[in-house]
């Protein structure tokens, strides 16, 4: 077993409080944490066991950042687009003239699967080297059953490759397809008839929607959650991002995970995701980039005990980002997260939105190994430098990322 010792620990084992320990050690058995505390109390039975050392010289160490919500698998990008908003033209404006979502999703389908496995194994070593080590990875690109299960699998491929907890998300109500044009119930259909087979072959942790007037409505989604809650698949839902739709009253109702961006969630929608228990993800990154003015009601989400969490929603066409440390400088600036809510949100409450609470998320005995250190004196640091990278070693399952 290998001893991580002479660290700083901020565990966030508990509800609240950073979960000092100093002097701190961490024992690692395989993938597994096996002990966490001060060095001195490390039992002489496990001590006789430690077969390697590491000496992490007073450093701070926490628990690996985990990303509850992207879009990593896609063909393309879209700085052409992005030059047009700077001259003027909307997100909206761009996506009915044809462009947005639809323009990546003519990339993707272009795409090889080879093609989208490298660019989103770069991506993802982006992320890594931010301190990531778990990560939902949504589908939404391909809106075909082929395309579908091609996102999906690079997907899946990447988490054997890595060794990076990855959760697979149907994402297939994201837009409507060209070939569907005008038939957006016809399409929800199919996106209810491809799920079966993309879960047999072991593609689907989960499923979302997109709930946007843009996108589609709530009775739709409705009919694509009947369909995940048929095979047992959790649930999650693009909500409230650019208007009051109802969404997250519907996914909290049907027993979503999470609700996700909720710029215009309403006091109807926090207290039905209160009694619900879904995590609010917010997603200051799509906020930032697409200029937004509405802040999420972070302030009544507290207030009604949801848990919030913050992700990178990294996508081409609302959040180009690979940094889950700025999004936690950004949840702080742009939202007003105390650092330690910003922290949870990319720890605990983004493993509770992954359904991965007992696995991920704190440094705690029986926990996985993924841990990380930062060059950093204390963690709320994370909220204030913003645009470099302080993370100085990722360990994932007990392995060191080189
Ligand atoms: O989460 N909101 C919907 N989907 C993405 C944006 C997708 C795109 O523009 O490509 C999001 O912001
Ligand atoms: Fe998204």
């Amino acid at each position: 077993m290998k001893l991580w010792r002479n660290a700083r620990l901020a565990t966030l084992a508990d509800a609240s409080g950073w979960g000092w320990i100093d002097k701190g050690a961490l024992l690692v058995d395989g993938q597994t944490l096996r002990w966490v505390g001060a060095l001195p109390d490390l039992p002489p039975a496990l001590a006789a066991r430690v077969t390697d050392e590491v000496d992490l010289g007073g450093a701070l160490l926490t628990p690996g950042l985990i990303d509850c919500h992207t879009h990593l698998v896609y063909g393309g990008n879209r700085s052409d687009e992005n030059a047009q908003r700077l001259q003027g033209a909307s997100y909206a404006a761009i996506a009915a003239a044809g462009g947005g979502i639809a323009s990546t999703v003519t990339a993707t389908r272009a795409a090889s699967e080879e093609d989208l496995l490298s660019a989103a194994q770069q991506r993802l070593d982006t992320l890594v080297r931010g301190g990531v080590t778990a990560l939902e990875i949504k589908s939404g690109y391909g809106l075909s059953l082929s395309d579908e299960a091609k996102c999906l699998s690079v997907a899946r491929r990447l988490g054997v490759a890595t060794g990076v907890t990855i959760q697979t998300t149907y994402l297939a109500a994201h837009a409507l397809p060209p070939e569907f044009a005008g038939r957006a119930d016809d399409y929800i259909d199919a996106v209810c008839a491809w799920l079966p087979a993309l879960h047999a072959q072991g593609l689907v942790d989960a499923v979302d929607a997109f709930c946007e007037h843009m996108a589609f409505t709530p009775a739709q989604v409705e009919r694509v959650f009947i369909a995940a809650r048929a095979l047992g698949l959790p649930l999650h839902l693009h909500a409230e991002q650019l208007s009051l739709q109802g969404g997250a009253a519907l996914g909290a109702r049907m027993g979503a995970l999470s609700c996700d961006h909720l710029e215009y969630l309403d006091d109807a929608g926090v207290r039905a995701m209160a009694a619900s228990g879904s995590v609010a993800v917010l997603l200051p990154g799509a906020f930032y980039y697409l200029r937004e003015t509405r802040v999420p009601p972070v302030a009544a989400l507290r207030a009604a005990g949801v848990p919030m969490a913050v992700a990178t929603d990294h996508n081409p066409g609302s959040s180009p980002s690979l940094s889950l440390p700025l999004m936690l400088h950004q949840a702080c600036t742009l939202f007003g997260l105390t650092p330690e809510e910003a922290w949870r949100g990319a720890t605990r409450h983004a493993a509770q939105a992954l359904d991965l609470a007992a696995s991920h998320g704190a440094l705690t005995v029986g926990r996985r190994a993924d841990f990380v250190q930062w060059d950093l004196d204390h963690p709320q640091e994370l909220a204030y430098w913003f645009g470099h990278n302080a993370c100085r070693r990722v360990v994932v399952g007990g392995q060191e990322r080189s």
